[in-house]
C-alpha cells in the first residue's frame, strides 16, 4: 500500500519504518529540513533501539523515503498518517496548530480518495476539526474528491518503540467509514496474529482512549510513589509491597515501580490536556488533579533527601549523577526528572558531573551553558571527588557497578538512588550510606 507519514519524529519515523518493513511503499514528510537531510544521508535524528538498522534496510529496499515536499507526499499515499507534535499551549491544553496545518496541506494537494489517519494524541473532537480543515481547502479550489477520517492513536513506549509497534497489545481504529475500515484492517493485518487485537470504534472514543490510557498509567505510578513515600516512613519496604500487590492479577506487576516521578513527552502533557478538556466542559477530574500534584512533588523526592542529609546550602558540594534521559533506552529529555534535580542543586550552589549512555548531547541542547554542570563519558568518569552519587534513570549499565572501586572514587560512600537499583542489605555490606525510594535507608 502507498503510505504517507506527515511528521517524522518519534512516532512518525517508527510508524513509517515499521509499515515499510511489511512491504508498504512509505514516504515520510517533515517540515524540519535538517531532520530530513539527516535521514536522506542515512542518519537517524533520534536514538531508538533497532530503528537505525530497520530504516537502513527499508531505504535500501526502496520502500522508505524522506521528503520536505508537501505536494509530492500528499499525492503519494492513499493513507495519510498525521504524526505531528501536539505540545501543551500556555494553559496546558493540546496545541493543535501542527495537526491543523497538516490537515490543510492535505486538503490543498489532495488528488483523489484519501484516508486521513490521525496518529498524534489529540483531544476528543479533533477528528471533526481535521475534517473541516480539509473540506475548507477542497472547497477553496472547487475540488470534490472524497476522503475519510480515522483516529488511530499510538501506544508505543520510547525505548521499546519498534517492539511495541511490531507486536502491539491492541490497535485502536476509530472511524465511521467502511472503506477506511477495510484499508486499515489490511494495513495492520501483518501486525496482529488475530484480528481481535484490532478494536474498531467511533472517532471520539478512539481519541478518548489514548488520553484514558495515559491518565490511568500516570495515576498508577503516582499512587505507587505515594505508597512508597508512606512505606519508607512506616518502616515497610515498597519492593516487598510491590510484589505483594502485583501478584493479584487485578493489579498485575507492570508499571508499579516507584521512582522520581513520571516524565517524558506524553504523560505530563496528556494528563494536563485531559484536565483542560474536562474543565472546558465543566467537569473536574479530581483524581487527575491529585496525580499531577503528586508527580510534581515526587520529582523533588531525591532533592528532599539530599537537603535532609546535607542542609539546603550546598555551596562547595559536588554531586555525581547517573541518568539524564527521562527513562532508559532513549535520549529524550522532555520533562525529564533529572532537569528538576540538577536545576535545584545548581541553584543551591552545588556542582554536578553527569553521565548518561546516550542523552548527553540532548542534555547539552536543553540545558545549554548551565554553570556548574559538566558531563563524563562513562559512569566512573563522574565519580571522583563527588560528595554523593545520585541515580535518576535505571539504565542497565548502572546495575552492576564495582562497589569497591566506586567507594574509592567517591569522596563519601553515599548514594541517593531514585530507581531502587540496589539491595539495601548489599549496600550495607559494601559500606555505603544508601537512600532508596520507599525502602529503609542504610546509615553507616
Ligand atoms: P516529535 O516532536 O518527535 O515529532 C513531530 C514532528 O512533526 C517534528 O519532526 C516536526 O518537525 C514535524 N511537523 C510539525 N508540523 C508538521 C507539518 N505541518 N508537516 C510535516 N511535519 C510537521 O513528536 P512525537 O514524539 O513523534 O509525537 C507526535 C505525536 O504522537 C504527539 O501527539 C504525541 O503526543 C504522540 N505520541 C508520542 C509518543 C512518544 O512516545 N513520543 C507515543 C505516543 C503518541
Ligand atoms: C508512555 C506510554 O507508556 C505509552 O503507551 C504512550 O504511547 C506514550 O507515553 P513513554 O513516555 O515512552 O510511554 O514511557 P513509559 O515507559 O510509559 O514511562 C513514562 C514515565 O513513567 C517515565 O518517566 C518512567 O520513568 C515512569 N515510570 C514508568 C515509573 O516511574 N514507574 C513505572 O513503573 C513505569
Amino acid at each position: 500500500m502507498k503510505i504517507t507519514v506527515i511528521g517524522s519524529g518519534y512516532v512518525g519515523l517508527v510508524t513509517g519504518t515499521c509499515l515499510a518493513e511489511y512491504g508498504n511503499d512509505v514516504l515520510c514528510l517533515d517540515v524540519d529540513a535538517n531532520k530530513i537531510r539527516i535521514l536522506q544521508e542515512g542518519g537517524v535524528p533520534i536514538f531508538e533501539p533497532g530503528l537505525e538498522e530497520m530504516i537502513k534496510r527499508n531505504v535500501a529496499a526502496g520502500r522508505l523515503r524522506f521528503t520536505t515536499d508537501i505536494k509530492e507526499s500528499v499525492e503519494h499515499g492513499t493513507i495519510q498518517f498525521i504524526a505531528v507534535g501536539t505540545p501543551p499551549d500556555e494553559d496546558g491544553s493540546a496545541d493543535l496548530k501542527y495537526v491543523v496545518a497538516a490537515a490543510r496541506s492535505i486538503g490543498r494537494h489532495m488528488n483523489g480518495y484519501k484516508v486521513i489517519v490521525d496518529k498524534s494524541t489529540v483531544p476528543v473532537g479533533t477528528g471533526d476539526k481535521v475534517r473541516a480543515a480539509i473540506a475548507d481547502e477542497l472547497q477553496q479550489r472547487s475540488e470534490k474528491t472524497s476522503f475519510a477520517i480515522v483516529s488511530n492513536p499510538e501506544f508505543l513506549k520510547e525505548g521499546a518503540a519498534i517492539e511495541d509497534f511490531m507486536r502491539p497489545d491492541r490497535i485502536v481504529i476509530g472511524t465511521d467509514d467502511d472503506t477506511a475500515k477495510d484499508l486499515m484492517s489490511s494495513l495492520y493485518a501483518p501486525f496482529v496474529r488475530n484480528h481481535d487485537r484490532i478494536l474498531f470504534m467511533d472517532v471520539r472514543s478512539a481519541e478518548m482512549t489514548k488520553y484514558a490510557a495515559n491518565a490511568m498509567l500516570a495515576t498508577r505510578i503516582s499512587f505507587m510513589n505515594e505508597l512508597a513515600n508512606l512505606s519508607e516512613v512506616m518502616g515497610a519496604d515498597i519492593e516487598l509491597v510491590r510484589k505483594g500487590i502485583g501478584s493479584d492479577p487485578r493489579i498485575g506487576y507492570h508499571f508499579l515501580y516507584p521512582g522520581v516521578g513520571y516524565g517524558g513527552s506524553c504523560f505530563p502533557k496528556d494528563v494536563q490536556a485531559l484536565q483542560r478538556t474536562a474543565e472546558e466542559h465543566g467537569i473536574s477530574l479530581k483524581v487527575l488533579d491529585a496525580v499531577e500534584k503528586a508527580n510534581h512533588a515526587q520529582k523533588s523526592v531525591l532533592v528532599d533527601k539530599i537537603v535532609k542529609r546535607f542542609g539546603d546550602n550546598l555551596k562547595g558540594k559536588h554531586f555525581a549523577l547517573w541518568g539524564l534521559a527521562f527513562k532508559p533506552n532513549t535520549d529524550d529529555m522532555r520533562d525529564a526528572p533529572s532537569r528538576v534535580i540538577i536545576e535545584y542543586l545548581l541553584n543551591q550552589g552545588a556542582t554536578v558531573a553527569a553521565h548518561d549512555p546516550v542523552a548527553i548531547h540532548e542534555a547539552q541542547r536543553v540545558m545549554p551553558d548551565w554553570k556548574g554542570l559538566s558531563y563524563g563519558d562513562s559512569p566512573n568518569a563522574v565519580l571522583p571527588d563527588a560528595d554523593a552519587l545520585i541515580i535518576v534513570t535505571e539504565w542497565k549499565a548502572f546495575r552492576s557497578p564495582d562497589f569497591t572501586d566506586m567507594n574509592k572514587q567517591l569522596k563519601n560512600p553515599l548514594i541517593f538512588d531514585g530507581r531502587n537499583l540496589f539491595d539495601p542489605k548489599r549496600m550495607q555490606k559494601e559500606g555505603f550510606e544508601y537512600y532508596p525510594i520507599g525502602r529503609q535507608q542504610v546509615s553507616l
